[in-house]
């Protein structure tokens, strides 16, 4: 077992000492809390791998529980050689393991597959029969493609939800999804040169790169890697060999925050996605100014003035959250210091034009308000997109 606490350290160990020729494939298999399924899916590994195809099988554990040395026995009595890294810093879920296992090993193809059999083993040959066939650089395993089944799915609850969750992402990527019916899927094989093709363009641009969050690392690999060619084959999920799900609703929630990121990671997107954000903070703010030229006998500008910080803060808060969630400078405070400052500085602009409205043209304050608000908008985004998270 490697014990890695940095996940950028560490070196892989092989349990095979005799000299193996070089692997074709790389499975990695994300790992949690999992030894009740270990022996029953490396036998199935075993028996689905047809002669001539050399694979190595990384597990990526995050495991509180003997995983770890599970595996390390099972793999005693495995023909291929079979390692396992164990992660004490479990960054990036699901995702961040698998990501961690590309980058430790080498076959010119990387196949994922779940520890749990609700994978058939034989999708292995499958997946890379299929590649190779059609010369593609990713193969999906698909629960929706004609001739597959979703029966390891436990409850109308989970069914609806992988549904849901189904349509919206490929609603939110419909050309780059155009012919993947199952972007969720957990099980997939793709070409090593794709990734890295992704992970060089990560370097030069920051909009590049692999930030895996959480479960849906497929999505994270189509999205960032492009890959020129994808087939799908079709099979059934099978139920769970023993223990439980690791997902919950906090993971569903990543999901939503991953999928947002991963939209916004162009800057048109990004831009379309600040208007949506900006626009929804014109609510707080009018409701504030309302309130307050209601309430109190303050001056109509001076309430704008300070109506305008709660709808700075809600922004902030989706922007920071949703939009700019990796690559952020400095510390949360001063981010939302910059922000606010220059989201305040509009009122130099807005201020005056909102006086010019209500004294010249006899607007009421609110009206006013909404037109200087979209007058100066467009202004805003330029600025924060380059000054405070310099894409
Ligand atoms: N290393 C690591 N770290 N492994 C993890 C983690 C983690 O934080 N969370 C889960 N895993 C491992 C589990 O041990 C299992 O081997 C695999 O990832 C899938 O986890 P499950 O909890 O069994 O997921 P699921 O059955 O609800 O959903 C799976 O199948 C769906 C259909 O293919 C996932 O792969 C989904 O992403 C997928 O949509
Ligand atoms: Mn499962």
């Amino acid at each position: 077992v490697v014990r890695v606490s940095d996940p950028s350290g560490g070196t892989m160990a092989s349990d095979s000492s005799s000299p193996t020729p070089m692997p074709a494939v790389s499975l990695i298999v994300p790992t949690f809390n999992e030894a009740a399924n270990i022996d029953e899916l490396l036998d199935g590994v075993c028996a689905a791998i047809p002669a001539g195809l050399e694979v190595e099988v990384l597990f990526v554990d995050d495991s509180t529980d003997d995983t770890p040395e599970v595996i390390e026995k099972a793999a005693a009595r495995c023909p291929m050689p079979v390692s396992v890294l164990h992660r004490e810093v479990p960054e990036g879920g699901l995702g961040g393991a698998v990501v961690a296992g590309i980058a430790r090993t080498s076959a010119p193809w990387i196949m994922v597959m779940d520890a749990d059999l609700q994978h058939p083993p034989e999708l292995l040959p499958q997946l890379i029969e299929a590649g190779e066939r059609a010369a593609a650089e990713l193969v999906v395993a698909s629960r929706y493609a004609e001739g597959g089944s979703r029966g390891g799915l436990a409850g109308g609850y989970r069914v609806a939800v992988s549904g849901a969750s189904t349509a919206l992402t490929k609603s939110l990527f419909p050309r780059l999804l155009r012919g993947v019916s199952d972007p969720m899927s957990g099980c997939f094989a793709i070409r090593r040169e794709a990734v890295d093709r992704a992970v060089q363009e990560g370097e030069t641009r920051q909009e590049g790169g692999l930030r895996p969050l959480g479960y849906k690392i497929l999505l994270e690999l189509a999205v960032r890697c492009r890959p020129r060619g994808v087939v799908e084959v079709p099979y059934e999920f099978g139920e769970r060999f023993a223990g439980e799900s690791k997902s919950t609703v906090r993971e569903g929630l990543r999901f939503l925050r991953h999928l947002a990121e991963l939209r916004t990671s162009d800057k048109r997107a990004r831009m379309v996605a600040f208007g949506l954000i900006g626009v929804s903070g014109f609510v707080p703010n009018l409701l504030a100014l309302w309130a307050l030229t209601g309430a109190t006998t303050l001056h109509y500008a001076v309430a704008e003035v300070l109506a305008n910080q709660l709808g700075v803060l809600w922004n902030f808060a989706l922007l920071d959250f949703l939009v700019y969630r990796s690559g952020k400078p400095g510390r949360g405070a001063g981010r939302l210091l910059g922000f606010a400052a220059l989201s305040n500085a509009d009122l130099l602009a807005r201020i005056p034009l909102m006086m010019l409205f209500v004294e010249q043209a006899g607007m009421g304050p609110v009206p006013a308000t909404v037109i200087s608000l979209v007058v100066v908008f467009a202004l805003r985004f330029l600025l924060v997109d380059t000054l405070i998270y310099r894409r």
